[in-house]
């Protein structure tokens, strides 16, 4: 049973800064030669699958990448935030089992919406007829053994991978605070709860997936996509932040309930010099084809 739930205001403040990460990486990447390499033959529409897609962020970003005509099926376990999609593209609401339609520039996108947890509805998606699966800010959440399916069903069907905005741990603050190592250690120990996906990698994902997809003949690329939250001159920056450092702190706390004066005593002042603060959140995109 998965305890996995995030808030759609969590998720489109998010959205902007997400972007300009996977817009920095997209080089470094070789995210255009990634590209090339597994775009369907001529005349054919792109087939993607979206793992644990939220609200659409990943697509919104993606698919004028892709170009062209593409049919993309779309998962998460949350309904909730499945049903919010017609709103984000501007359509009027339809049911879940409707699909819906996107026009960007340069693409022309079909989307079906699926509710499936992930954690045991992973290999009955259609891995053979996809020229890519793809997830955003998924792979913290997920357990070893449920990456090894994730690479198992990717190599069996030799598919395309592209797993963008994985956390890598880093969190660098522009201001110090003398409480920032012991707030981080809590922070980093409460994400390896398990969200239902098994006890979560976290920070440890992207390196578990590296060399699990490198075993079993994959050419795989990362690059850093890494989140600046300036919080001195751009007011969703400073949103972020300060929503971050509540989240961090909530988790600390309850990880360790001996500490709540020394983490409480933290997220005041660290609210207080947010808007004074960069905040540098270490993240890696990764791609991966089959050689
Ligand atoms: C951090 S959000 C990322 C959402 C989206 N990819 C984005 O970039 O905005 C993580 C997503 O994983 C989904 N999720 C968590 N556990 C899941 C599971 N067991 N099965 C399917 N989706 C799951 C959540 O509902 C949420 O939409």
């Amino acid at each position: 049973m998965s305890t996995a739930h995030f808030s759609a205001d969590w998720l489109q403040q998010r959205e902007p800064f997400d972007a300009a990460a996977r817009s920095s990486a997209a080089g470094p990447l070789h995210l255009d030669a990634f590209v090339e390499a597994v775009r369907p033959e001529p005349g054919r529409p792109w087939r993607v699958v979206d793992l644990a897609c939220g609200m659409g962020a990943n697509l919104r970003w993606l698919a004028p990448r892709l170009g062209g005509e593409q049919q993309w099926l779309v998962v998460d376990h949350d309904a909730d935030l499945l049903r919010r999609w017609p709103a984000h593209f501007q359509q009027p609401t339809r049911a879940l089992e409707r699909p819906l339609r996107w026009t960007a520039v340069g693409c022309d996108v079909s989307v079906v919406r699926q509710q499936t947890d992930l954690m045991t509805g992973l290999e009955a998606l259609p891995w053979a007829a996809a020229d890519v699966v793809t997830a955003s800010a998924l792979l913290d959440l997920v357990g070893l053994p449920w990456l090894q399916r994730l690479a198992g069903a990717a190599a069996q069907h030799r598919t395309p991978l592209l797993m963008a905005l994985n956390v890598d741990g880093r969190h660098i603050w522009s201001l110090q605070d003398p409480a920032d190592a012991k707030v981080g250690r809590l922070f980093a120990r409460h994400q390896a709860r398990d969200k239902g996906m098994g006890r979560a990698l976290g920070a440890a994902a992207i390196p578990a997936l590296q060399s699990t997809l490198q075993a079993l003949g994959y050419r795989v690329h990362t690059a850093v996509s890494d989140w600046y939250l300036d919080g001195r001159t751009d007011p969703g920056a400073l949103q972020l932040q300060r929503a971050l450092i509540a989240g961090m702190a909530s988790a600390a706390m309850e990880q360790d309930r001996r500490c709540i004066d020394q983490v409480m005593g933290w997220r005041k002042r660290r609210w207080a010099l947010a808007d004074q603060t960069v905040l540098r959140v270490g993240h890696l995109d990764l791609c991966a084809l089959p050689s």
